[in-house]
């Protein structure tokens, strides 16, 4: 089979079709089933999102109460899991934590190798039930503090936050905090859910393909970013420091976190939303500053570098928005990754349903009939 010249990136390849979500770069626009982001996020909830991505329409109010149950019945770790958690290191990463312990499920399923559709489904079911419950267990335990067991009277975004912190958030966070989970839930075929197709066209299993797409978005190209602007963030001491920061890194050629995209060529919808979160909940936690920052980095990055199609994505305001509902910079990815899982389980599913195995060709550039060099000849 002859081919042709790499796209490197894949940039502009078509691998897959999906009926989940659907992005137009040039506009701005993303809707999860035809339906627009913006309109997700100010009237649905996480739950409401997961059952349309899964079953490609919005949930009777009948349907919705079951899939809340089936999630919040599987909030709570199988046994043996927790004592796993308690055995790491504590200075572990939390997204190589999530990354293990999903993969360790996998060793609690008595049947982990099953994939067919309706037990695949259960199978994602239970590992994003499981999810909030891993990062917050492992956050309490690297605190030095009592692990705060799931409450199944709460909504997968209550809930979270209530075995984080021990309390109940108020409605305010809590819904600040499920409109993060709605906006990250799926995106095209990004890197990790390439991923999660790639791995799971092999007819592997469930919980590798989720492990391979945590590791993807672990990167700093991809969901990783959200880290690095909190990173920037805190690198700049002051509003007037700004211009002569981001100047200086558009000299050296270096990236600024939370800017550009694949797709996008102008501001990404879930960076509309997520700044009007940001500025609401920075007024109210008194974070005015991190706002007032990432604001101003978003004026120069425009004057800047809009000509070249560079604007925020969703990790730009994400990062304050994450700051200041109190989590910890190391936690703002494992974030991305405990909504995202909804996405990418959709899609192991689609490409379940539909199966053939990802096998691109690489084109060739070393040598032909290169001589086998005797050892003892070689320099
Ligand atoms: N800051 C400054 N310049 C940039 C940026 C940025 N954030 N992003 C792209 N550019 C420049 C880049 O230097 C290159 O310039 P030139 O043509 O002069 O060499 C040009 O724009 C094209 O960049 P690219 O890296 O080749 O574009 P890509 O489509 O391969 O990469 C990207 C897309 C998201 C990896 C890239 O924009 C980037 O590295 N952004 C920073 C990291 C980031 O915020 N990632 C989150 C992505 S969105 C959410 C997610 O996937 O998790």
């Amino acid at each position: 089979m002859s081919t042709t010249a790499a796209s490197k990136g894949l940039a502009g390849i078509v691998a897959a079709e999906t009926e989940m979500s659907y992005i137009d770069g040039e506009r701005g626009i993303l809707e999860y089933v035809g339906i627009p982001i913006g309109e997700l996020s100010a009237k649905s909830n996480f739950e409401e999102v997961i059952f349309l991505l899964w079953n490609r329409r919005l949930p009777t109010e009948s349907e919705l109460k079951q899939l809340k149950l089936d999630l919040s019945e599987r909030y709570e770790l199988p046994a043996g899991m927790s004592n796993r958690l308690l055995a790491l290191p504590m200075n572990a990463g939390p997204m190589h934590m999530l990354r293990t312990m999903i993969s360790a499920l996998s060793m609690h399923d008595p049947d982990p190798n099953n994939i067919e559709l309706d037990q695949a489904r259960l199978k994602a079911l239970n590992i994003l039930a499981h999810a909030p419950t891993l990062i917050a267990y492992f956050d309490r335990y690297r605190r030095g503090r009592y692990l705060v067991p799931p409450r199944r009277d709460l909504s997968f975004s209550e809930n979270f936050l209530y075995m984080l912190n021990g309390s109940v958030p108020t409605p305010t966070m809590a819904r600040a905090f499920d409109i993060c989970m709605i906006l990250h839930a799926d995106h095209g075929l990004n890197n990790s859910t390439f991923a999660a197709r790639v791995v799971i066209s092999t007819l592997s299993d469930v919980y590798s393909a989720l492990t391979a797409a945590i590791g993807s978005l672990r990167g700093p190209l991809h969901g990783g970013a959200n880290e690095g602007v909190m990173l920037m963030l805190n690198e700049i001491p002051s509003l007037k420091d700004v211009e002569p920061y981001v100047m200086d890194k558009i000299e050296r050629k270096e990236k600024i976190m939370g800017f550009g995209h694949r797709v996008y060529k102008t501001k990404d919808p879930r960076a509309t939303d997520l700044q009007k979160l940001a500025q609401q909940l920075a007024k109210d936690t008194g974070n005015e500053d991190l706002f007032a920052k990432s604001q101003a980095i978003e004026k120069i990055m425009e004057r800047e570098l809009a000509a070249k199609g560079i604007y925020p994505n969703v990790d730009f305001y994400s990062a304050t928005t994450y700051h200041c509902l109190g989590l910890d910079l190391d936690l703002f990815t494992p974030m991305f990754a405990m909504s995202r899982i909804a996405g990418w389980a959709g899609h192991i599913l689609e490409q379940l349903s539909d199966n053939r195995l990802y096998r691109p060709a690489a084109e060739y550039i070393g040598p032909h009939d290169a001589p086998y060099v005797p050892m003892k000849q070689r320099s």
